[in-house]
């Protein structure tokens, strides 16, 4: 082919990013679908010429991945967080009192967002090309969603007027409603189980292993925040966004004090049913980034920022049985199920009642007619009985005496509201500790889940979570679903488990009170498992923010015979043995990771810089590989540069430097 062959491959590679913009993201086409398929097929069969000339961000690669047997792991190296939530003016005029109280007398504005109700995700862009796209997951680490993101039309494969450095963006992946009404409609007429509202249905396709089922996904995205652009406010980083060619929610409003933002969040409660997708609240910001800057963050939520809940909708339905659930910790949990009924975006069918106390506080009885309530992601409850409708004399429910699921004891301690099932080896507890122990934010054992969890304890090959490690191939294999490949990759994830760090152990173990916070502080305080498991009540509470009654709860954990049996297997395993390294740096966004210095630094000289780094809990190393995590580049950067761009390694400034070692 001719160089004229390359050319026209350019020219109609940007014709068609102009007329996917126009048409996906602004929502105003220039041309018929018909002319958009033309440019299309003649770039297809150019490229089909020249497959040296194709690059991953040509408009025909949005659907070019393999299919997946799982998503990789991508560290967020700025934390996603969430929102805290509000729901009356009340609570937001308290917002409104802590920020100023901080500003001390700075002035800004509150920018006023829809709460778009989908799927967050980042994408980071190298040189103005879309490199990754990865779900909110934990918050510091999530799955590498790239090949599924890049199916949406939406997303630009390529930014407008960007083609260096590197910059992340965050929003919100969702199903339009209308989409989603047709996609259920195909659904059922294939046969397949329908969606439960467009949330479901959007993160239910991002989870999809071929990205070719992603494609035919109705989804979508808007954009709200900025990573690495040059605006001063949050209004400019929307425009700078919508600049490069994303989609930016229209709705942002600039309001001069909260009473105005309060206003604003009133009037939208009955305009949101208008759109063509669901929103749970608005979301306030202080518009100013500089002031965000100022007002930095919890390791929960940032204290600029707000979500103001729209007031959870209710609906009328029958309680058809109560029954009992049995929890990880042996707690009871009586459960409503309903006859189903839609309520704000889904069908409700089953309602907890928390407790026994609840259930007489409401005098709930099966055939009564209830009015359950639902916010945002919350599970309904059961508000109110409407005694009127009550027919008959129905008995009141009462707790049982034996649990459900084993058949033992259940009792209900001095001063507390739970009724527990006292039995440690009850199936339910068994498998709930077990998945507690394998997921995310504890041991992390990829492909553990519950119902593997649920074979592996029914076949009698694992009664606790100690078991897990002596677990062979020859024990797999004969499992119902489970292919050599899977056992083994299992067995791998395992071996891989035993390395983590001490914070991840003790949240695993399922110790009451003990969560990843707790965790985090205990594991500051003691080295390894064993030390901890030797350690006085009374020396466990002098730990920072530990108090007597988690002291308490560890030293019981500790003294039980039968968990030390399940210890002494972690033990043997290797699993919480390893010192943990400088614990209190374990929280840095710096921690672990391989950082290259290079170029001139403003703010300190080099020795600093890795004096920093290595007290953050990094890695100062001498040259870029593809093991290279980060790339410092100051003022005058060269080759290792340009070979971090190469290598698609990230590269950040001074200035975000200094903002990772202040965190
Ligand atoms: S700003 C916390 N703006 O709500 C970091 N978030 O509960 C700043 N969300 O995880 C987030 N619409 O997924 C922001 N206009 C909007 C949003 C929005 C929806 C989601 C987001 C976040 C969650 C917080």
């Amino acid at each position: 082919m001719s160089r004229g062959g390359s050319a026209r491959i350019d020219e109609l590679r940007e014709l068609i990013r102009h007329h996917e913009h126009m048409y996906f993201v602004e929502n105003d086409p220039e041309i018929s679908d018909a002319e958009y398929d033309e440019l299309m097929d003649e770039l297809a069969g150019l490229e089909e010429h020249r497959p040296d000339l194709v690059t991953l961000d040509s408009p025909t690669q949005r659907v070019g991945g393999a299919p997946t047997d799982g998503f990789r792991t991508v560290h967020h190296m700025v934390p996603m967080l969430s929102l805290d939530n509000t729901y009356s003016a009340d609570e937001l005029r308290e917002f409104d009192r802590r920020v100023r109280s901080r500003l001390e007398g700075a002035e800004s504005g509150y920018v006023v967002e829809l709460k778009l109700d989908g799927v967050s995700v980042s994408v980071r862009y190298e040189d103005g090309v879309l490199a990754v796209g990865a779900t909110r997951g934990d918050g510091s680490r999530g799955d590498d969603v790239t090949a599924n993101l890049r199916t949406i039309r939406s997303i630009p494969l390529r930014l407008r007027g960007v083609t260096s450095g590197s910059l992340e963006v965050r929003g919100e992946v969702f199903m339009p409603r209308s989409g989603f009404g047709e996609l259920n409609g195909r659904r059922k007429k294939a046969g397949d189980p329908p969606f439960v509202n467009p949330r479901n249905a959007a993160a239910g396709s991002l989870k999809l292993l071929d990205p070719r089922d992603v494609g035919g996904r109705p989804l979508d995205a808007f954009f709200y925040q900025l990573l690495g652009g040059e605006a001063t406010t949050q209004q400019e980083a929307a425009d700078e966004m919508r600049g490069m060619g994303f989609r930016v929610n229209p709705e942002s409003t600039l309001c001069d004090d909260i009473g105005a933002v309060i206003e604003h969040v009133q009037a939208w409660e009955s305009r949101r049913s208008g759109l063509d997708y669901d929103t749970d609240g608005m979301v306030v910001k202080v518009n100013e980034l500089s002031l965000q800057e100022q007002l930095g963050s919890t390791s929960k939520s940032p204290r600029w920022s707000i979500a103001y809940k729209f007031p959870a909708q209710s609906a009328t339905t029958g309680v058809e049985a109560i029954v009992v659930q049995v929890g990880r910790t042996g707690k009871l949990t009586p459960v409503a199920e309903l006859t189903p009924v839609f309520v704000s975006g889904s069908t409700v069918s089953r309602a907890t009642l928390h407790n026994q106390d609840e259930v007489e506080r409401l005098d709930v009885r099966v055939g009564d007619t209830v009015i359950i309530e639902k916010g945002g992601e919350v599970i309904p409850k059961v508000v109110k009985v409407v005694r009127s409708k009550r027919e008959g004399r129905p008995r009141r429910f009462r707790m049982p005496d034996s649990c459900p699921v084993c058949g033992q004891t259940v009792s209900r301690a001095e001063g507390e509201v739970a009724h527990r099932c006292l039995n440690v080896r009850c199936p339910a507890q068994v498998r709930g500790s077990i998945e507690h122990f394998a997921a995310r934010g504890s041991m992390d054992i990829e492909g553990l889940g519950p119902a593997l969890v649920e074979q592996l304890v029914g076949s009698g090959l694992v009664a606790d979570y100690g078991d897990l490690y002596g677990l062979t191939e020859e024990d797999l294999v004969p499992l119902e679903r489970m292919a050599e490949k899977s056992a083994s990759n299992l067995l791998e994830a395992l071996r891989e488990s035993r390395k983590r760090p001490l914070a991840r152990v003790l949240a695993a173990l399922g110790v009451r009170h003990v969560g990843v916070r707790v965790a985090a502080q205990l594991a500051g305080r003691y080295p390894t498992l064993d030390d901890l498991a030797r350690a006085p009540a009374d020396e466990i509470a002098e730990t920072p923010e530990i108090g007597p009654v988690i002291a308490a709860s560890v030293r019981s954990f500790f003294d039980s015979p039968e968990n030390a049996k399940v210890l002494d297997k972690l033990r043997a395993a290797g699993v919480g043995a390893r010192a943990s390294k400088r614990p209190s740096t374990s929280g840095s966004p710096l921690a672990g990771k391989a950082i290259v210095l290079t170029g001139k630094l403003k703010t300190m000289a080099r020795g600093e810089a890795r004096e920093a780094i290595e007290a953050a809990g990094g890695r100062v190393v001498g040259s870029v590989s593809s093991r290279t995590d980060l790339v410092v580049a100051g003022s005058g950067a060269g080759s290792k540069l340009a070979r971090a761009r190469e290598l698609r390694v990230r590269v950040i400034s001074e200035a975000e430097f200094v903002g990772l070692l202040e965190r």
